[in-house]
């Protein structure tokens, strides 16, 4: 029996359902984690804002196959006294990192634990928060986890926007200016960003040094549209 982890925030959109269907046709068994995780939020961030609507999570993970939806509370996963923290140096302190100080720590602190409370053979991720993937892939090499990372293709709107939670934040006038950041990616082009860059980026996948565009380096970047901060990633094709 073979044991898929589909590791979810909730406010399940096009992106999860990829990834659930992926671990559903490739496992025996699938495990849908719900937990909106406070550890990775910074003070100020949109961690009280998240949406949630568990009724409606647990429908779609019903709807795609989903075994088992474990959805923790915060009581349940951080009890009084819990004070041990996963961090993957470097890798966790660059880009996304740097912006969001403490944000990977917390990714890879909850990851961990949730691949130890469903103890999965395999875990999927998107390759949208290509960062967060190969901070997950850093730690589970790393500390000799022995579960399979799976990367899933990004899912698109139409316009090309990255499907995500935080979409739902937009007004429509932030709406029509999001896919901007992706074709800014596409085209490598910063100046394309109809909103407040962060960072525009060509990297290597593993490490997120960064290196001369080239098959197989990812283009990275993230932008404000308003106060809604949004994050996309594409990779360079090869010949
Ligand atoms: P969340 O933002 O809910 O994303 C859950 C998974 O869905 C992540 O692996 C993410 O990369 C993937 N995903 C999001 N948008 C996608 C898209 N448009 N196409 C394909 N996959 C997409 O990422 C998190 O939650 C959290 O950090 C978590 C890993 C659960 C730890 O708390």
């Amino acid at each position: 029996m073979s044991v898929g982890l589909v590791p979810t925030m909730g406010a399940l959109h096009g992106g999860h359902r990829a990834l659930l269907r992926r671990a559903r046709a490739e496992c025996d068994e699938v495990v849908m984690s719900l937990f909106v995780n406070p550890t990775q939020f910074g003070p100020g961030e949109d961690f009280d804002r998240y949406p949630r609507d568990e009724g409606r999570d647990r429908a779609i993970a019903a709807e795609e196959g989903a075994d088992r939806v474990f959805a923790p509370s915060v009581a349940e996963m951080y009890p009084d006294g819990f004070s041990t923290t996963v961090s993957v140096g470097d890798l966790g302190a660059v880009f996304e990192g740097a912006h969001r100080p403490g944000h990977f720590d917390g990714v890879a602190t909850v990851v961990l634990k949730l691949f130890n409370l469903t103890r999965p053979d395999a875990a999927y991720f998107g390759q949208k928060d290509a960062q967060q993937l190969a901070v997950i892939r850093r730690m589970t090499a790393d500390l000799g986890l022995g579960i399979q990372i799976r990367a899933v293709e990004t899912v698109r709107e139409p316009d090309g926007l990255a499907l995500s939670s935080r979409n739902a934040y937009l007004s429509p006038e932030e709406r029509r200016r999001a896919p901007s950041l992706h074709r800014a990616l596409v085209a490598r082009d910063p100046g394309l960003v109809e909103g407040d860059l962060d960072y525009l980026a060509v990297v290597d996948s593993d490490t997120f040094a960064e290196v001369e565009p080239r098959p197989g380096a990812l283009v990275i970047g993230a932008a404000r549209f308003g106060s809604t901060r949004l994050i996309d990633t594409i990779r360079i094709e090869g010949r």
